[in-house]
């Protein structure tokens, strides 16, 4: 059930320039599944902002953070010990699967998946993608629970090219989870086609209040029609939304 907390910074850490890597103790064992959401109060900007919970422990929960704009930029300012409002766990996460599970994160949306890595039973294969080097961070932690392989658009880090180039081999028998840019979506979408693996897919919609108050997420899906992100989603089947 969500909780409005307040919530104490245990650690803000810098990872590069764009990246902030930020962790909070909810004050109470935090029960999260992997790819659900919170809405946290940035300093000095008016509405909450989401971000996927990238870990959990006990009663620390915390966020990967690419700095976008004057929200994200107050929240790389925040200190160990500043309290920050938060209300979590937001959203349906993904859908567990006996299939052979493949991670996809582009730039920050790695987010959600090193707690969806560390959640599965067998140990899954996680491809990072970034246009550089500097999209790609946290690929050691993510060493721990998974089998990592890392493309960039300019080769500086991994195998040069995109994250569709390593899903080649893949078949029937495979599971992608999949977070980032609407473009790397839709082109993992059009492989699940081509190659028949089950596709489920965490959609970053804006959200102005991540409980289905404000309609301001809405997406169409092909059975369903217009539903809230925030609370159908963000994680969809891919073949429950019309591409
Ligand atoms: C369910 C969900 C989970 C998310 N998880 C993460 C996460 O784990 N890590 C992370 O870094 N980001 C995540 N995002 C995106 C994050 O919420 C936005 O980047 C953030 O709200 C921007 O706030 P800002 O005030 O810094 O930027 P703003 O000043 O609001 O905007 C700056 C720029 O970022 C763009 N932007 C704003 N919101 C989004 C968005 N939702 N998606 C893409 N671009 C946006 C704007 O169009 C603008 O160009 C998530 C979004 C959703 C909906
Ligand atoms: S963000 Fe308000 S309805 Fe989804």
């Amino acid at each position: 059930m969500k909780k409005l907390v307040s919530a104490v910074v245990v650690s803000a850490e810098l990872l590069n320039p764009a990246y902030l890597l930020l962790a909070v103790d909810v004050g109470e064992n935090a029960e999260v599944s992997a790819g659900q959401f919170a809405m946290l109060t940035a300093p000095d900007v008016f509405l909450r902002r989401p971000f996927s919970v990238h870990d959990a422990d006990g009663s620390v929960l915390s966020f990967l953070i690419k700095i976008a704009g004057s929200g994200t930029r107050g929240l790389a300012g925040l200190k160990i010990g500043d309290k920050i409002s938060l209300l979590y766990p937001l959203g349906q996460g993904f859908r567990p699967s006996n299939k052979k599970a493949v991670l996809v994160g582009g730039g920050c949306g790695s987010a959600p998946l090193l707690l969806l890595a560390r959640q599965l039973k067998n140990k899954p294969t996680v491809i990072l993608g970034g246009r550089t080097k500097n999209d790609i961070v946290r690929q050691e932690i993510f060493a721990r629970y998974a089998e990592v392989r890392i493309t960039t658009e300019d080769g500086s880090l991994g195998i040069q090219g995109l994250v569709t180039a390593e899903l080649k081999d893949l078949s029937i028998e495979h599971v992608v989870y999949a977070c980032g840019p609407e473009p790397m979506l839709k082109s993992l979408y059009k492989l699940a086609q081509e190659k028949k693996f089950e596709l489920q897919v965490s959609l970053e919609s804006v959200m102005a209040c991540g409980v289905g108050a404000c309609l301001g997420c809405v997406t169409n899906t092909s059975q369903a029609g217009h539903v809230c992100v925030c609370t159908t989603g963000p994680v969809f089947a891919a073949e429950e939304l019309t591409w």
